[in-house]
């Protein structure tokens, strides 16, 4: 009976009325009418059989919405990025240091790092992703505190990193050190959790371009991360937004900044690889 119930709630949750059936829209990104966005790519090769093609979460959304991401004037989740900017030139901590004193413009010293991260840090012998190595920064070189994982300076800051690189196609590294965590990642995309009984796949590969409830479902790529919500009119990590999404399978989920879904992010990112970097992102 239980199990009865269970499938009668997917049911429900993910069939589509058929007016509104339809898959990403034609339309091309160019953001400030000179930066030419990669939104669709051909599928990485670990994705053979499953995917032809890799779609950014920008196709799916309105038009409205869309529009918000061509211009930076336009974007809200820029003004988050400008204050991030003057966190990066302020000193804080016990050693007197800005990120600017070490790192000078983030135009030229951050450009590759959201195309590349979560990045395995041989001295740490850790994957990292850009809080984890903005907070070492932070913690190790500056003597300040770490930031909370996904808290609004943490997710400005990323912003502010992953805005320089824009355009720069997704390339993570999944092999050596890192395909253990790309494996972890890879089999938690995979496993159904929840009353509901449903995996990221469940939604995001078997049924992205139909409406669950009324929002059309996406591949789920984090290559717009971090994304300006008109939902909760802030930037939002991409932990978070796991957690939102585990939730909605009624889950118990991790937490932000776990080895699980640090793990996840590496996956989930490699699945977007040929993409460009388009944080910060506007979606609704
Ligand atoms: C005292 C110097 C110093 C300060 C201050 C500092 N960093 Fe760093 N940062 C480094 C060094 C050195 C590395 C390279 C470390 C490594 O590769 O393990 C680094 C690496 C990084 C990286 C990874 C770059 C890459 O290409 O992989 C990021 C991102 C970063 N820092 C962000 C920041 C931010 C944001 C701040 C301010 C909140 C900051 N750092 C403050 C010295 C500093
Ligand atoms: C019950 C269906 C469902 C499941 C299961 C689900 N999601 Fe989502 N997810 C959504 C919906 C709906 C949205 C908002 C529309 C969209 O972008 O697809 C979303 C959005 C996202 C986004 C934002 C995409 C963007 O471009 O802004 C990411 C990333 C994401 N999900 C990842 C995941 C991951 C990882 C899992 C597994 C842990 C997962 N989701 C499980 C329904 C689901």
């Amino acid at each position: 009976m239980m199990k009865f119930k269970a499938m009668t709630a997917v049911a429900a949750l993910l069939i589509a009325p058929a007016a509104f059936a339809g898959g990403a829209d034609d339309d091309t990104l160019t953001i400030n009418g000179e930066l030419e966005m990669t939104t669709k790519a051909p599928a990485p090769e670990h994705l053979d059989g499953i995917f032809d093609e890799v779609i950014s979460g920008w196709h799916f959304r309105s038009d409205e919405t869309q529009q918000l991401e061509t211009d930076d004037f336009d974007n809200p989740g820029m003004i988050f990025v400008d204050q991030a900017m003057d966190e990066w030139n302020t000193a804080e901590g016990s050693e007197g240091k800005s990120c600017a004193d070490c790192h000078g413009d983030p135009a030229e010293s951050m450009a590759m790092v959201a195309a590349t991260y979560p990045k395995f840090n041989e001295e740490a012998g850790e994957l990292r992703t850009i809080q984890m190595q903005v907070n070492d920064c932070r913690v190790n070189r500056m003597g300040a505190d770490a930031w909370k994982y996904d808290s609004g300076n943490a997710v400005s800051m990323e912003a502010l990193i992953t805005s320089v690189g824009r355009g720069t196609p997704v390339q993570v590294a999944i092999d050596g050190p890192a395909a253990e965590y790309w494996e972890k990642g890879k089999e938690l995309y995979y496993t159904r959790t929840g009353i509901l009984d449903l995996s990221c796949a469940s939604c995001h590969e078997q049924n992205y371009g139909n409406y669950i409830r009324a929002d059309h479902l996406s591949q789920g790529q984090v290559n717009g991360f971090p994304t300006y919500r008109l939902k909760n009119a802030k930037l939002n990590g991409i932990h978070s937004r796991f957690k939102g999404c585990v939730r909605d399978t009624r889950a118990e989920t991790y937490s932000t900044g776990s080895p699980e879904f640090v793990a996840l992010e590496l996956y989930v990112k490699s699945r977007g690889n040929g993409l460009s970097v388009e944080g910060p992102a506007v979606r609704n």
